[in-house]
C-alpha cells in the first residue's frame, strides 16, 4: 500500500524532512520515486523513528537506489554493506567531504543510519555544492569549469586532524589507506540526473591538475569556503533512529567530533555512482 509522504524543508538551500515513510526493502513504487525526488531536490532527506532497520532491511532499503557498494579499504561491519562510524573510527569526523572521490565511480548515495547518539553534539552538516556553484561569481565559474582535481585516501591525516592522535584513529588511518587509491575528476560535474553543475572538491581533494602547489591550494581554498558558508549548509541533531539519505554527487557533509568520550554509532550503506562527466563532456 502506498503511505502518505509529507515533505518539509529544513533550510533554505538544502535539507529536508520526510515524514510517514518506514523505510525498508519492501517501500512500495511510488514511495520510492517521491523519495528519490525528494533526495534529487533537497540534496538530503532525514527521516525520524527508523528504528526499526538493522543491518539487512538497511542494506534492502538502499538495493531500492541503487547497487550497493563496500568501501573500497574499510571492512564492512555485520557482513554487510554497511560502513561502521563510531568513536574509534572517526577518521572522516571534522572535515568537509564527499564519500569516496579517491575512486572513478564514487558513490551516488549514502543512507546513514543512526544507532547510539550522544547526549550532545555529534551533529552533522550537508552543503548544497550545486546551490554553492550557482552563487559563485560568473568568473569563478568560468574558472572552475575549466579545472581537475587529483583525488587520494592517502592524505596527510596527521595534518588535517593534529587533535585525533589517538591509537585507534592510528589503526582506522591504517586500513584506510591500506590500498591507495588516485584519480582525477572535473571539479565541476555535470549531474547525470538532475542536469545541474555540482563541485567535486573536499577532503579527497589532493591538487588541481597543472597548478603549482600554492596556486592549487590557494584556489580550493577560494572555492571550498564558498561550501562552508552556513547559508549553503544544514545541520541535523541526530536522535537515535535516525535515517539521512543525500545525494553525493551534489552535496558535501562535516560530521562534528564534539561529544567527549560519549558513544555515537552509525551505519552508512553507500550505492553506486556514474564516473562523473564534466562541462565540456
Ligand atoms: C560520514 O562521513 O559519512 C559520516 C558523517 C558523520 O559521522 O556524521
Amino acid at each position: 500500500a502506498t503511505t502518505p509522504l509529507t515533505t518539509h524543508k529544513v533550510g533554505g538551500r538544502i535539507g529536508a524532512v520526510i515524514e510517514g515513510v518506514r523505510l525498508g526493502g519492501d517501500l512500495d513504487a511510488e514511495t520510492l520515486t517521491a523519495v528519490r525526488t525528494a533526495i534529487l531536490t533537497h540534496k538530503v532527506v532525514f527521516f525520524r523513528d527508523q528504528s526499526h532497520l538493522d543491518a539487512e532491511s538497511h542494506e534492502a532499503f538502499g538495493r531500492l537506489l541503487g547497487t550497493p557498494v563496500a568501501h573500497p579499504t574499510v571492512p564492512s561491519v555485520d557482513g554487510r554493506y554497511a560502513l561502521g562510524i563510531d568513536n574509534d573510527h572517526g577518521g572522516r569526523a571534522n572535515q568537509w567531504h564527499t564519500d569516496v572521490t579517491f575512486v572513478p565511480a564514487y558513490p551516488a548515495f549514502s543512507i546513514l543510519r543512526a544507532e547510539v547518539i550522544p547526549p550532545y553534539g555529534g551533529n552533522t552538516l550537508w552543503s548544497n555544492t550545486a546551490a554553492v556553484y550557482a552563487s559563485l561569481p560568473e568568473p569563478l565559474r568560468v574558472l572552475a569549469d575549466s579545472l581537475r582535481g587529483v583525488h587520494t585516501n592517502d592524505y596527510d591525516y596527521a595534518a588535517a586532524r593534529p587533535e585525533a592522535r589517538t591509537a585507534a584513529l592510528e589503526q582506522h588511518r591504517k586500513v584506510f589507506t591500506s590500498t591507495k587509491f588516485q584519480t582525477e575528476h572535473p571539479v565541476v560535474r555535470v549531474h547525470s540526473e538532475t542536469g545541474e553543475r555540482t563541485l567535486i572538491l573536499g577532503n579527497f581533494l589532493q591538487k588541481l591538475a597543472g597548478f603549482r602547489a600554492a596556486d592549487s591550494r590557494a584556489i580550493i581554498d577560494l572555492l571550498q569556503a564558498h561550501v562552508e558558508r552556513p547559508e549553503n549548509t544544514v545541520r541535523w541533531q541526530w536522535r537515535a533512529g535516525d535515517v539521512a539519505i543525500w545525494d553525493n554527487r551534489a552535496t558535501q557533509h562535516y560530521g562534528v567530533d564534539d561529544s567527549d568520550d560519549h558513544e555515537r554509532t552509525l551505519r552508512r550503506v553507500t550505492v553506486d555512482g556514474d564516473v562523473p562527466v564534466g562541462v565540456d563532456g
